[in-house]
């Protein structure tokens, strides 16, 4: 068997070219949907993704500030600038970039964003709204994913799925959107004994370690459907996934390649969720 590609950038665009309308419906309201994305220091890789976003934005008619901070920033002024964002009436989304760097208490952040701009999904109250089942904004990466197992027509219902990684961005809301859709899911972590026993039992598996290709064919179960979440940049300089790729889709019956694959539907989600914030600004 060799695997059906999952296109992320195809879907991606049709994502993204679905919200013109409710862009400019907006905009004939007066209102244009706005992003504020903050980074802080010059992580190479933050810094492209970051971009990435702020691209986009500027493609679909969204305002977008990129709000560049110092790596040695307080975290008080870190936590004073979100406040300024949060009482912004033309800011409806706000994301920090993360990894922070040590010296701030990256949940302090999250915290402070306005539950009601926290387009990440990642603030507890949104946190907790997607585990009871009444999800505000949902983690894109994992919003993303759902959409492509949507897309491909993957029956979700009484599926097993195993997420390996157990992460609050990825991990977790993964295993909760699936719990939701009715599949019955495993979450792995570092310190799981006999991954591979898991791995192997699950029709659906999504894999967000940050470990690259550590997922071979013999822990996959044939005609598997298998997600990667992994951007491991190489010695080489070419970028690998969690999934190694070659192995894995003679065994899968539909993978996501890295690149092209779960990134772009990351920021397609992004954008939904900022156009979802503004539709609920201008209706609140
Ligand atoms: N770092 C890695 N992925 C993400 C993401 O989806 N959002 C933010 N804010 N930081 C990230």
């Amino acid at each position: 068997m060799t695997a059906r590609m999952i296109d992320g950038v195809a879907l991606s665009t049709q994502t993204k070219e679905a919200l013109a309308p409710r862009i400019q419906t907006l905009k004939e309201q007066g209102i244009t949907p706005g992003l504020a994305v903050v980074l802080v220091g010059e992580d190479p890789a933050s810094s492209v993704y970051v971009r990435h976003k702020v691209a986009a934005c500027e493609k679909l008619g969204i305002r977008s500030w990129l709000d560049r901070q110092p790596a040695d920033i307080t975290e008080k002024d870190l936590l004073d600038r979100v406040k300024v964002l949060n009482a912004d009436p033309a800011v409806h989304g706000i994301l920090v970039q993360l990894p922070l760097p040590n010296h701030i208490d990256a949940h302090r952040v999250i915290e402070t964003i306005s539950a009601t701009k926290d387009v990440d999904g990642f603030h507890i109250s949104n946190a907790g709204l997607l585990m009871t089942g009444k999800p505000l904004f949902r983690p894109c990466t994992p919003y993303g994913i759902m959409k492509m197992l949507e897309s491909e027509g993957v029956n979700i219902r009484g599926a097993v799925a195993c997420v390996v990684g157990a992460s609050n961005i990825v991990g977790k809301p993964m295993a909760m959107l699936l719990l939701a859709q009715g599949a019955t899911v495993t979450i792995c972590n570092s310190k799981t004994k006999d991954l591979a026993a898991h791995t192997r039992m699950a029709d659906i598996l999504v894999v967000a370690t940050g470990r690259p290709a550590m997922i071979t064919a013999n822990m996959v179960k044939p005609g598997a459907v298998v997600i990667d979440v992994g951007i491991n940049r190489m010695p080489d300089g070419k970028l690998c996934g969690d999934v190694a790729f070659d192995d894995v889709k003679a065994v899968a019956s539909a993978i996501t390649p890295v690149p092209g694959g779960v990134g772009p539907m990351t920021i397609a989600m992004l954008m939904v969720n900022t156009v979802e914030a503004a539709e609920r600004f201008n209706h609140s």
